[in-house]
């Protein structure tokens, strides 16, 4: 964009979102059932969003009657760090019922406190990082104030390839959540993109166990999973009239711009051989021996 990026302890940090990571580390107060998604920028955060949040209030709501067909996804599930709390209080969060669903981007080791120590639960989702470049180039582009030059390709693949983006490197941020979701499994669930295109039923079972809405024998018989799953799916979710009515996030991202294509594997459609070569490289390098396994080519 046209902002000035800075590296935050042990990450790089977007000038604008600077003052509402450290208001969120300094004021959050987590409780015991809060649900926090965290992700590394454009890896399927609204997608995990709508399946979460309809997931845990299946019984509260039906389809029909969602909250997601009148607000808009980023609204119902705030990113944390968007800069809300002023003199410690953030009226936004104070009246939303257990169990509150929310995002961030922010790294392990920088999350507040209060979620390491309570129990409330942490769902990471990671995306190849070959289409999450690609996806993150595109965002980009379309926020960009149309009297600056475009951003090239190359220039935003070199910065990727070094780490120097907002929430980067992208191999700290992963092997944070991977190491924790090891040492801790109850504590953080770790998910693929390209496992949740692939298998979705299988993965929404994962996470409903995990976050302790199992689906029953009988909601499994009546198709709940798949009619989830379709409600959340790219096509469902970007025809949602909140999410396609000029809404912003952050105040600068259009919703809409949350929602390109959705699919593995867009990378060989942009990057060259010897770009793939280099990435391919980095993720050797940086995650190799880490026994993360990337589903890098779908
Ligand atoms: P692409 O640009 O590759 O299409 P985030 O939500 O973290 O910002 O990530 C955005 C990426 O997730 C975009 O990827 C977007 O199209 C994709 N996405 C958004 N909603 C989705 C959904 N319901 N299912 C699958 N992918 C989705």
């Amino acid at each position: 964009l046209s902002d000035y990026i800075y590296l935050y302890k042990d990450f790089w940090v977007t000038s604008y979102v600077l003052t509402g990571i450290i208001s969120f580390q300094k004021n959050f107060q987590a409780k015991d059932t809060d649900i926090i998604l965290v992700t590394f920028p454009k890896s399927g955060t609204t997608w995990l969003k709508a399946l979460v949040y309809s997931m845990v209030n299946r019984k509260i709501f039906s389809l029909d009657n969602t909250p997601l067909n009148a607000t808009n996804v980023h609204d119902l599930v705030p990113f944390l760090e968007s800069n809300i709390y002023r003199n410690g209080q953030n009226p936004g969060l104070s009246g939303i019922p257990s169990p509150r669903v929310f995002a961030t981007h922010v790294p392990y080791p920088s999350l507040p406190e209060s979620i390491k120590s309570t129990t409330c639960r942490i769902v990471y989702l990671c995306r190849n990082p070959f289409d999450n470049f690609i996806s993150l180039w595109h965002f980009l582009m379309r926020a960009r104030p149309k009297d600056l030059e475009p951003l090239s390709l190359e220039y935003c693949f070199d910065k990727f390839c070094t780490g120097a983006c907002g929430f980067g490197p992208f191999w700290g941020h992963f092997l944070g959540f991977w190491n924790e979701s090891l040492k801790n499994p109850n504590k953080v669930l770790f998910l693929m993109y390209e496992d949740m295109k692939m298998e979705n039923k299988l993965q929404m079972k994962r996470l409903a166990d995990f976050l302790g809405y199992p689906f029953s024998e009988n909601e499994e018989k009546e198709g709940v999973i798949e009619e989830i799953s379709k409600f959340c799916s790219i096509e469902s979710m970007r025809d949602l009239q909140p999410n396609n009515s000029g809404n912003k996030v952050l105040e600068r991202f259009d919703v809409a711009s949350f929602f390109r294509k959705g699919e593995v594997g867009d990378w060989m459609n942009h990057l060259t051989p010897s770009m793939a070569d280099r990435l391919k490289k980095v993720v050797e390098e940086k995650l190799g021996g880490s026994g993360l396994n990337l589903k890098l080519f779908g």
